[in-house]
């Protein structure tokens, strides 16, 4: 099979109940996307599919062949992605577990703001990410939990990466 990650082609054998997230981290050595809940209640395995976050724990590396998926290690690395110098700039972590998945879902969330996505809850058609206020952008972050509680350094990374 051929897997798109990051720009790069792998071509692998996989047994085909393989999830993306086995894929990424036990085939590929990605091991930037992590293994929280492993049943899609914690986000900490968010990365892109085409733009798109998902749970990579939840779905199967068979069903995302020669689609383009990015997860953090294809965001930055030098220099860093904006993102992730805000949640340097503003705490946005404490033990860093979350925090991939946390990038990835930002900038897939950014991008459906962008393009006018309501949210699941509040149906705001907002189409710049300033125009959210903080409760809003907890919202719309809201699968993606972080156990340290760095919620306000999060949103508050979010908030002055898309300001610009
Ligand atoms: Fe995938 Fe928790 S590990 S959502």
């Amino acid at each position: 099979m051929n897997f798109n990650i990051n720009g790069e082609t792998h071509q692998l054998e996989v047994d085909l109940r393989t999830s993306l997230l086995d894929l990424l981290r036990d085939h590929l050595g990605l091991t930037g996307s992590k293994k929280g809940c492993n049943q899609g209640a914690c986000g900490a395995c968010t990365v892109l599919v085409e733009g798109e976050r998902i749970n990579a724990c939840l779905a199967l590396a068979v069903q995302y062949q020669d689609r383009a998926i990015v997860t953090v290690e294809g965001l930055g690395g030098e220099p860093l992605h904006p993102l992730q110098q805000a949640f340097i700039d503003h705490d946005g972590f404490q033990c860093g577990y979350c925090t991939p998945g946390q990038l990835c879902s930002a900038v897939a969330m950014a991008e459906e703001v962008r393009r006018g996505l309501p949210s699941f809850v509040t149906a705001d058609l907002s189409s710049d990410v300033m125009t959210l206020d903080h409760d809003e952008l907890r919202e719309r972050m809201s699968g993606n939990l972080c156990r340290c509680g760095a919620y306000n350094g999060i949103v508050d990374a979010i908030a002055e990466t898309y300001a610009k």
